[in-house]
């Protein structure tokens, strides 16, 4: 399911991140944009496309490394579809945040060494706070909020979800 980066490199997705290249090379600040940018169309930041954005930008591949690691929304793995991000902050926890991450971890055999699917379709993620305690506890799916979940509203959206993607429930 993963795409080598050569064949990444023949996509659109490369032509449109070349449009914007061009467009903020020139200005102060392009690379942080430009990681943003890549990640929007990519999904994620291989060191491969690292490399790239390096050379277009002429900027040392570790520099942009550096910049990548520094900052946790970039990401260097590929992530699914579908990322949940579950809170597990003060507010959650006492209102029972763990048995809804380990329904995500069951109905999604998703174990302790990754936290993606095989089939690239969700990501799991652990958060301290999603800064809606009053709803907790709190799941996001790409930035949506889910209030007030349990273990059987998560499988519920878990459902909808495959469904919605074309996966069979
Ligand atoms: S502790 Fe979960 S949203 Fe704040």
């Amino acid at each position: 399911m993963k795409q080598e980066w050569n064949q990444v490199l023949e996509t659109d997705k490369v032509k449109e991140l070349d449009a914007f290249i061009s467009k903020m090379k020139d200005q102060r600040g392009a690379l942080i944009t430009v990681l943003h940018e890549a990640q929007n169309i990519f999904g994620y930041l291989p060191r491969e496309l690292q490399r790239y954005i390096g050379e277009r930008l002429n900027i040392p591949s570790a520099k942009v490394n550096g910049v990548v690691t520094f900052y946790s929304h970039f990401s260097q793995v590929q992530k699914g579809k579908y990322v949940i991000k579950i809170c597990d902050g003060t507010a959650c926890h006492v209102r029972k945040s763990i048995p809804i991450l380990e329904e995500l971890q069951r109905q999604l055999k998703i174990t302790s060494g990754s936290n993606t699917t095989e089939d690239l379709l969700f990501t799991v993620e652990t958060v301290s706070c999603l800064g809606a305690c009053g709803l907790a506890p709190v799941i996001t799916v790409n930035d949506k909020v889910y209030p007030a979940m349990t273990p059987e509203k998560t499988t519920e959206l878990i459902q909808s979800l495959r469904k919605e993607s074309g996966h069979e429930v």
